[in-house]
């Protein structure tokens, strides 16, 4: 079957014009509309004039600018030399997201609409203008002139084939029976469709046992794909968690399906381009429950919409529908996100409703389970066929009895040598360079990536390299302890509790300021930083300051700009991590 394509183009600054395209999206899944979106200056411009329909979703920034993903689209749309009829073969629609405190309120969607009017495009509906002022803020705008658009495209596309379009939950029309996806393409790299399963061969903890905190060194086998998968200090790999079995069992207790029976997928069309990788063959409803599907993260909005439609209790459905309505914000948050509940406990609390959800559903109302970035803390060289990561395992208390539990760091902890964990690589964002001095600056798990990297200075005898590690006590947390010693760094530890003050690592840095000053000025060296975001980066980055001005004779201005040319360079960078 054709599915009929519709751009949603977005233009965020915040998140929210995002987040709006992707609810769009996520409600047209198993649809006749094959919704793909992109933020504005990621579409090739030029394709617009191939477009059938295409939505805008933009805000407004300041004294009416684009947001920063859309300034290279605007600057194109907006000249003055393009063909007055280039767009005659567009249907278009627009929504605005403002606030109408500002004077230039919704400035850039009014400026948008017009201007695609001007160049020939059909308008598909009419402008919609969300403002943040209104009691429910822009969700009151959104969810109507989302509701206006499925109507729209329906009429001009009228449902063929017994398909229902999945916008029947905002329009309350039966449900679809049919619903797409793909075998995962025969991919030559690992990516999201096509993970390495690496065997676990190690899950250690490296803190102290009546330490507060359990954090793993987890060891993966690569030897048999070390050429398809090469990384290099900095990169980052990415794991596809699994949620834990009695997890599983307790939402399998709650859905009206035996958990071992054998479904098999149909794919709505062939180019289904989702960028997971659903079973191939028939699978259980466990496996799924298991593999793909998110019930351990805090329900959004569409959540709630969604899972009213099943209801048939009335109690159950009135909660929903008010939890879901954009009017239900503040119940929504003291409800779900501040206790951060998770959809498996609200489906326990909807038991009723839980039990009337349709299979064909199952991955509408259930997120996909999203894969996790982890800095590799081994080095290619040193460690050769092997991909080392350095996990937290997050657990922390909310009012509610049961302590939260992070589900990847949780799931990876619980391993047993051999078990499996679906990985691939992806480029990261620092590069060590061979020729310059280093200084790598990492506390707690922010030292992962300068393990690496310190292993691997050390195999291939590049330029020198100083490390700060810091660490609570020198006994409980000071990872990597006996490895150091054999490394060609200087390494530098602040132990924040061995004594009565606290030292951080920026401690430790003021103290080798007037050599860090000449590293830096005589040696061209570089600075890293990674680790825990709260305020180490800035307090690191403070300190730097400092012995600019203290050890360079500068003045505040001066150390600010040098400091800035070291980051235009790539000489200062800051990864981090909440
Ligand atoms: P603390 O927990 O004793 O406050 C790794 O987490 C180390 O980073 C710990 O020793 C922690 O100290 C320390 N740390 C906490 N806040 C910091 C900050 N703002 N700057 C540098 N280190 C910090």
């Amino acid at each position: 079957m054709e599915r009929v394509r519709v751009v949603m183009l977005y233009g965020s600054q915040t998140g929210t014009a995002e987040e709006v395209t992707s609810n769009l999206v996520m409600q047209s899944r198993g649809s006749l509309f094959k919704c793909t979106a992109c933020a504005l200056d990621d579409y090739l411009v030029k394709d617009l004039v191939n477009e059938e329909m295409v939505v805008f979703v933009c805000s407004t920034t300041g004294q009416g600018e684009p947001p920063d993903n859309m300034k290279r689209f605007w600057k194109f749309i907006m000249r003055k030399n393009l063909p007055v009829t280039c767009l005659s073969g567009l249907k278009f629609g627009v929504l605005g997201l403002g606030d109408s405190s500002y004077a230039k309120y919704n400035f850039i969607a009014k400026k948008l609409f017009r201007r695609l009017q001007n160049l020939g495009g059909e308008i598909l509906v009419p402008l919609g203008l969300a403002d943040d002022q209104h009691e429910w803020g822009c969700d009151a705008v959104v969810d109507e002139w989302s509701r206006g658009l499925w109507q729209k495209l329906i009429s001009i596309y009228p449902i063929k084939d017994g398909v229902r379009s999945a916008v029947v939950y905002s329009l309350d029309w039966p449900l679809v029976t049919v619903f797409c996806y793909l075998p995962a393409a025969n991919h030559l790299e690992f990516s999201k469709k096509n993970p390495y399963l690496a065997a676990l061969t190690g899950n250690q903890r490296v803190t102290a046992t009546e330490h507060f905190q359990d954090t793993r060194l987890i060891s993966l086998d690569i030897s048999a794909v070390v050429d398809k998968m090469r990384y290099e200090p900095g990169d980052v790999v990415m794991v596809q968690p699994r949620n834990l079995p009695h997890n599983v069992n307790a939402l399998l207790e709650l859905l009206p399906y035996k958990p071992d029976m054998l479904i098999t997928f149909h794919s709505l069309d062939d180019d289904d381009d989702s960028t997971t990788s659903l079973p191939k063959q028939a699978t259980t409803l466990r496996e799924i429950a298991t593999n793909y599907l998110d019930f351990m993260s805090v329900p959004r909005r569409c959540f709630f919409q969604l899972l009213s439609h099943f209801s048939t209790d009335e109690n159950e459905k009135e909660k929903l529908v008010e939890l879901g309505q954009p009017e239900g914000t503040d119940e929504r948050y003291s409800y779900a996100n501040r206790p951060r509940r998770t959809i498996l406990e609200v489906l326990q609390d909807f038991h009723l409703t839980a039990s009337k959800i349709s299979l064909e559903r199952i991955f509408d109302i259930f997120p996909p389970i999203q894969p996790r970035a982890f800095s590799i803390a081994s080095s290619p060289t040193r460690h050769r066929g092997k991909l080392q990561i350095l996990v937290a395992v997050v657990r922390y208390k909310t009012r509610l009895q049961l302590p939260r539990q992070g589900v990847c760091s949780t799931w990876l902890a619980s391993l047993q040598p051999n078990d499996r964990v679906p990985v691939w690589l992806k480029r990261g964002g620092i590069r060590f360079p061979a020729k310059q001095h280093c200084i790598l600056i990492g506390p707690g798990t922010g030292i992962a990536p300068f393990r690496s990297a310190a292993h691997e200075r050390t195999s291939n005898g590049n330029a020198g390299t100083t490390v700060f590690f810091g660490c609570r006590k020198s006994s409980s947390d000071f990872y990597f302890r006996d490895e150091w010693e054999d490394l060609d760094v200087d390494l530098h530890v602040a132990c924040s509790r061995d004594q009565e003050d606290k030292i951080y690592v920026q401690h430790r840095i003021k103290e080798q300021g007037e050599k860090i000053w000449r590293l830096v000025s005589d040696e061209n060296a570089s600075v890293f930083v990674a680790g825990n975001s709260k305020s180490m980066p800035d307090d690191v980055k403070s300190t730097f300051l400092e012995i600019f001005r203290v050890h360079g004779a500068m003045t505040s201005q001066e150390a600010d700009d040098y400091c800035r040319t070291m980051q235009s360079v790539k000489r200062y960078q800051q990864e981090t991590w909440s």
